[in-house]
């Protein structure tokens, strides 16, 4: 049976310009590229499991505009169940715009109608929350939308992955109530105590470190899977890729080293190819990939 995945979240529009000069205050420059991509961190996450299999649903929403329509068509194309997507009168659908230079990402996000996605809206999708198998969120809607859909899951009993991106605290009791979270380095230093991640929230920590790997705790000892060594083209995307692949490995009662190992491996394919949804693998090309390690 192909695994249930709802992902509850963010939809955007990355407007990506590539320069060699980051303008100061005040100052003009002439950039390099300009690219006109489909992102968002939860849309990103649901293709990045449809493309391995998952039978992917997605609650959140776009405005009414063309931009809107486009990312609608990115999700069907990716066989993603949008009944839950709605397009949203007086708001614009959520921008990325992204600055990339030589070894540097500026991102500026403008949710629109990703601030739309609010507890009212999601509650009308109860029941296709406590059919999942598993839940993914992220922190590009609401936090109160957040916490509200961790209440769902925990009534219902289905499993949550939280990637706490990018970092907003939540109240202690919200935190317990994951399954997974999932925060880069950054992340982690920025949200939790050194106490809380060797203490109360340990076992539910997977911290993603870009080159040096990923680490969680089993049986109160850290294990570190290794991240595989790729040459990059673009970064972004590089955690939504591994939590849409995380959430269907553990989906499919997957332990949780090869789990982690086959969302690395995911991640790694994603990043050798420009844009955030470019570039995230199917299973078939994962283990071609994972044969020739
Ligand atoms: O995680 C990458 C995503 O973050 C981009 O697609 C952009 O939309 C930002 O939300
Ligand atoms: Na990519």
């Amino acid at each position: 049976k192909r695994p249930a995945v709802t992902v509850i979240g963010s939809i955007n529009v990355d407007m990506i310009t590539k320069t060699t000069v980051v303008p100061d205050q005040g100052e003009t420059v002439l950039g390099d590229e300009f690219h006109i991509k489909s992102g968002g961190k939860g849309a990103n996450q649901a293709i990045a499991a449809a493309r391995l299999g998952a039978e992917v649903s997605m609650i959140g929403r776009v405005g009414k505009d063309a931009h809107g329509e486009d990312m609608l068509r990115v999700l069907e194309r990716e066989s993603i169940e949008t009944a839950a997507v709605e397009k949203t009168d007086g708001v614009h659908t959520g921008v990325a715009n992204i600055i990339v230079s030589n070894n540097d990402n500026r991102i500026t996000i403008v949710p629109g109608a990703n601030n739309e996605v609010s507890r009212d809206y999601v509650r009308q999708f109860e029941k296709k929350i406590a059919s999942s198998d598993i839940v993914l969120l992220q922190f590009e809607i609401p936090l109160e939308t957040v916490m509200y859909c961790l209440e769902v899951c925990e009534k219902h009993n289905v499993p949550v992955i939280v990637n706490p991106a990018p970092a907003r605290d939540l109240p202690d009791d919200y935190w317990k109530r994951a399954d997974y979270i999932t925060p880069n380095e950054s992340e982690a230093a920025q949200l939790f105590s050194e106490a809380e991640i060797s203490g109360d929230l340990a076992d539910k920590l997977v911290i993603t470190k870009g080159e040096a790997g990923v680490s969680y705790s089993e049986n109160g000892e850290s294990v570190t899977v290794p991240s595989y060594s790729v040459t990059p083209i673009d970064t972004t995307g590089a955690g939504d890729t591994f939590n849409g692949a995380l959430a269907v490995a553990l989906a499919e009662n997957e332990s949780m080293t090869s789990a982690v190992k086959f969302a690395n491996a995911a991640s790694a394919l994603s990043i050798q190819k420009f844009g955030a949804q470019e570039g995230m693998p199917g299973r078939n090309e994962i283990h071609a990939f994972l044969n020739d390690q």
